[in-house]
């Protein structure tokens, strides 16, 4: 298969993923309402702005900006998202089926790009990376957070001691997502890198968490060997070494928080 045809059945299968998920999404939300919140600071404070949610999910942040600004695009691979967002959200919002990759937006007609938890979904994301800059003003910002490498790694250290397939999706590091952003036109002004842990009663509440939020899409599951439920629960056994005298399981989120504006060259 060429990689053409492998990104865009990977979409397919990403919006699927997210579209079976958006009724319960908002109640799955935990990390994506933190780290969506913690952006809120680098927000300009003028409100004659255009801004773009990239990737809008369910509309709940795309309702907080359609609050603060003129106008505002919830932008989202996933039918079923746009669907409960249109349902549910601001009224004055415009919404847009399409993939990051090819933005349906005119050069330099936005002023602020938000994304939340996105950014991780994005291959390639240097082609991704060039669109937001297209769309974007000079001067624009990009207010994005992505998860990096280190997230989840308790459960692909228990799945690696079952098999060596990919039960979770490769994150990037931390400074090749930095290298990224950092183009002749844009520079990070800011970011920062933080672990946040989150509790779990056992493991298949985490599971359930992941599939509630859509991120149970993986590239390039293969299966071997045991059978799926004898593998599940080798898994779990191996995932009680990280569990705390508490007895709650905890995931790790490496949380990468970033601030870019487009330069006025
Ligand atoms: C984890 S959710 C975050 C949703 C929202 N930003 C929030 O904070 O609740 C990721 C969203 O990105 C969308 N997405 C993933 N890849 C995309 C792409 N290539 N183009 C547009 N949207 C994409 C998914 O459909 C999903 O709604």
């Amino acid at each position: 298969m060429t990689p053409t045809v492998q990104y865009q059945e990977n979409k397919i299968k990403i919006a699927q993923s997210f579209g079976s998920a958006s009724k319960s999404y908002d109640v799955s939300a935990r990390l994506q309402r933190f780290s969506g919140k913690h952006l809120m600071p680098w927000l300009p404070n003028r409100n004659d702005l255009t801004v773009l949610d990239l990737g809008s999910g369910t509309g709940f942040f795309t309702d907080l900006l359609a609050s603060s600004y003129q106008q505002v695009i919830g932008l989202d691979l996933s039918k079923g998202m746009l669907h409960f967002a249109q349902e549910s959200r601001n009224k004055e919002i415009t919404w847009l089926e399409a993939d990051v990759h090819k933005i349906p937006l005119q050069d330099e007609s936005v002023d602020l790009i938000y994304s939340n938890l996105v950014i991780q979904w994005c291959d390639p994301l240097d082609v991704a990376i060039s669109e937001m800059l297209r769309v974007l003003k000079p001067g624009g910002l990009i207010i994005f957070t992505s998860l990096v490498d280190g997230t989840l790694h308790e459960l692909k250290s228990s799945w690696r001691q079952v098999d060596d397939d990919q039960h979770v999706i490769d994150f990037k590091a931390e400074s090749e997502l930095s290298e990224l952003f950092n183009t002749p036109i844009s520079k990070i002004l800011e970011h920062k890198c933080q672990d946040i842990v989150l509790e779990y009663q056992n493991v298949i509440h985490l599971a359930r968490e992941l599939k509630g939020l859509g991120a149970n899409h993986l590239p390039k599951k293969r299966n071997r060997g045991l059978s799926g439920k004898d593998k599940w629960f080798a898994m779990t056994e191996h995932y009680q070494d990280f569990l705390e005298p508490s007895g709650i399981y905890p995931a790790t989120y490496r949380l990468y928080s970033g601030l870019v504006a487009k330069l006025n060259i």
